[in-house]
This record gives C-alpha cells, sequence and structure tokens, in this order.
C-alpha cells in the first residue's frame, strides 16, 4: 500500500504545475451520438518490445470497461504504414485517436489528418511535435535518464576516471532526446572535471537490441575490455549489449543499466549481468489514457495540471513518476506491484530460494 501512495503521489507531485480542461468539438461529434458505444482508434508504433503488449492489453481493458469500444493497428516501426493505419482509422470515423508514434515529427501530418475529420489526438508515452496536439500522456523521461546516470556514477569505483559507453535510443523517438538529456544534466559537468570519459556512444535505430549489440561491439573493438560502464537506454538495448559482452566473457564485469523492467531484464538483474533498470507502472499510464480517451470521444473535459512544448504549441500533459529497480529491491517493487511474479524473475537462479 505505501508503495502504492508513493507511486500516486509521485505522478501528481511531478504535474501539479497549472491547470488546464480540453475538448475538441468538431463534425464526428455526430458519430458520438448515433454510435451506442465511443470508438476509440489506437495506432502503435510496435508490439515488438514486451512492454507495448502490455500498454496494449491494459489500455483495451479499461476502454472496454469504461463502455469504448478500440481497435488497434500496429506500424511495425514504418513511419508511411503508421500514417495509413491513421487513415483507416479515421475512415472508420473514430471518435479520438490514440497515437504511440514511431516518428515523433513525422506523425505530424496524421495529427492535422485527424483534426481535419474533427477527431482529437492523445500522443501515449511518446510526443508527436511540430503540431496542434491536443493532450500528451507519459512518464517523466527526463527523470528516467537522470536516475540512469546518477545510478552509474554512484556504482563505480571513485578512484580513477571512468570509462563508459552511451547506448542511446531510435533518434525518431523524441523519449530518446529526453533520456539523453536526463543523462546529460548528471554527467556533463563529471566530463568536463575529467571524472567520466565516454569511450564511445551512437544512437539504436528502431530501438532494436541488434543494433544494441553492434554499437557494444563496437565500443569493445575500439576499447577492449577497458571501460567500466554502458549506459544502455532501454532494456532492449542493454540486453543487446550485454550478449556483445558475454560473447567476450565480460558480462557481468561491466555495469549496465536500463529501462522498462522487462522480465528478462529482471532475471538478468538478479543473475548479475544487468545493474539496474527504471520501472514504469504501465497500468497507471494505461488506464489514466483509456479514461482521458473515453472522455476524449464523448467530448467531455479532461483535466491535466501540466503542460509541454511540442515546438508548435504547449500541449496539456500528465507526466508519471518512476522507480529505479535493483537486485535488493526487486520484490519491494515490480513484484509487489504484480508487474512479475517472483517465479518468474528468479526462476533462473541455481538456489531460487537463498535469494529473497
Ligand atoms: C520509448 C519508451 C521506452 C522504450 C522505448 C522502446 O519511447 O518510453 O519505454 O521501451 O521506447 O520501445
Amino acid at each position: 500500500m505505501k508503495f502504492r501512495i508513493f507511486l500516486v503521489v509521485a505522478s501528481c507531485v511531478v504535474s501539479l504545475i497549472t491547470g488546464f480542461v480540453i475538448s475538441r468539438s468538431g463534425s464526428s461529434t455526430e458519430a458520438v451520438g448515433a454510435r451506442a458505444k465511443p470508438l476509440i482508434g489506437l495506432s502503435m508504433d510496435t508490439l515488438k518490445e514486451e512492454r507495448w503488449q502490455g500498454d496494449r492489453d491494459l489500455f483495451v481493458t479499461r476502454a472496454r470497461e469504461l463502455g469504448a469500444d478500440v481497435l488497434v493497428q500496429s506500424a511495425n516501426s514504418d513511419d508511411t504504414r503508421q500514417i495509413s493505419d491513421v487513415q483507416a482509422l479515421i475512415s472508420r470515423r473514430v471518435d479520438v485517436l490514440v497515437i504511440v508514434p514511431h516518428n515523433g515529427a513525422a506523425m505530424a501530418k496524421a495529427v492535422n489528418m485527424a483534426h481535419d475529420a474533427g477527431i482529437p489526438v492523445l500522443a501515449y508515452d511518446r510526443l508527436i511535435t511540430d503540431c496542434d496536439l491536443d493532450l500528451y500522456m507519459t512518464f517523466d523521461n527526463e527523470k528516467v535518464g537522470e536516475l540512469q546516470a546518477q545510478f552509474l556514477v554512484n556504482h563505480l569505483l571513485k578512484e580513477r576516471t571512468k570509462k563508459i559507453v552511451r547506448i542511446y535510443g531510435a533518434k525518431t523517438d523524441n523519449n530518446a532526446l529526453l533520456y539523453k538529456r536526463g543523462q546529460d544534466k548528471v554527467l556533463t559537468p563529471l566530463i568536463k572535471k575529467g571524472e567520466i570519459e565516454v569511450v564511445h556512444e551512437d544512437w539504436t535505430q528502431d530501438w532494436r537490441p541488434e543494433n544494441a549489440k553492434k554499437i557494444a561491439s563496437a565500443a569493445i573493438t575500439k576499447a577492449g575490455a577497458n571501460f567500466d560502464a554502458i549506459l544502455a537506454s532501454n532494456d532492449g538495448t542493454a540486453g543487446g549489449a550485454i550478449q556483445a559482452l558475454s560473447e567476450e566473457g565480460l558480462a557481468g564485469k561491466i555495469l549496465v543499466t536500463g529501462q522498462d523492467a522487462e522480465l528478462s531484464a529482471c532475471q538478468r538483474i538478479v543473475n548479475g549481468t544487468q545493474a539496474m533498470t527504471i520501472y514504469k507502472p504501465l497500468s497507471q499510464l494505461a488506464k489514466q489514457a483509456a479514461e482521458a480517451a473515453t472522455k476524449m470521444a464523448k467530448r467531455k473535459p479532461v483535466f491535466t495540471l501540466g503542460k509541454i512544448d511540442n515546438k508548435k504549441v504547449e500541449v496539456p500533459s500528465i507526466l508519471l513518476g518512476v522507480v529505479v529497480v535493483t537486485k535488493e529491491n526487486m520484490m519491494d517493487t515490480v513484484v509487489k506491484d504484480g508487474f512479475h511474479k517472483a517465479a518468474d524473475v528468479y526462476r533462473s537462479l541455481p538456489d531460487a530460494q537463498g535469494s529473497r
């Protein structure tokens, strides 16, 4: 219960800035009236990563509880495909669109298409830039980067310059820029003081683990085993990097960060090959987004306490809190919250009993 209260308070504190009410009227209002149930269109970048399957299921379940129907499309990380997915949802006369953009800038076109049809748009987890977006709901992404970098700094020996590799996310994803910005807040002063040296860094196309593995291999080719940590932006890229490390017998010897609390990452953390991850309570984001989308579909106002500049407008926004997960607090975070079962997390340990 204490942990749940912390998450709720954390999310409120983060967004206790100013108040906004939004609603958008348009031609599809008639459609709402005509249809028994509100119809939500959910356009996703991909269902490749474990988390997106969770987001989809939690969102659809909550929307149905609220009496809405949901049409789901996944674009497999293809911008052209995602635009045509949105066109298809518009032609189905959905009452509201919820979009997880593959490319935050490219999807401005989709928002404009939706508005031409009188349909409001909620950007889910990732910001859509350069357009008159209606609502943005996500986690505190800069905080994610700060916590990853601070963990790394706190857990590396202090006696000499620490050499690190940085694996960023996909350049098309505004979140990847926010994680880096949060990390830079912590690292830049230390890099200037010569306490930290970045021996290799790169962006991971489409967040693909196999692309992150190539970046880690390039770092090993360049620096051999002569570095202390890999600042990986999420668990997918961490997994790819750890594969490269294990091929060189370095897994568990080099500190690796992560994000998303994927099951495989939690297993790596209790096994000792990954040092930490960031838990983002998907159920909170998905449920709150389904509630907001259902209200928007009924042209009811959604109240937010924050706003974010997307280079065109100040978008009414909701940011939720995040939590660092390590071997020490695994049981008190992702297991206690029912995100993973203890048996699954500790499955690969020789003597599961000893570790808990
Ligand atoms: C980010 C998301 C992360 C991560 C990544 C790859 O936008 O916030 O949780 O999973 O995409 O899909």
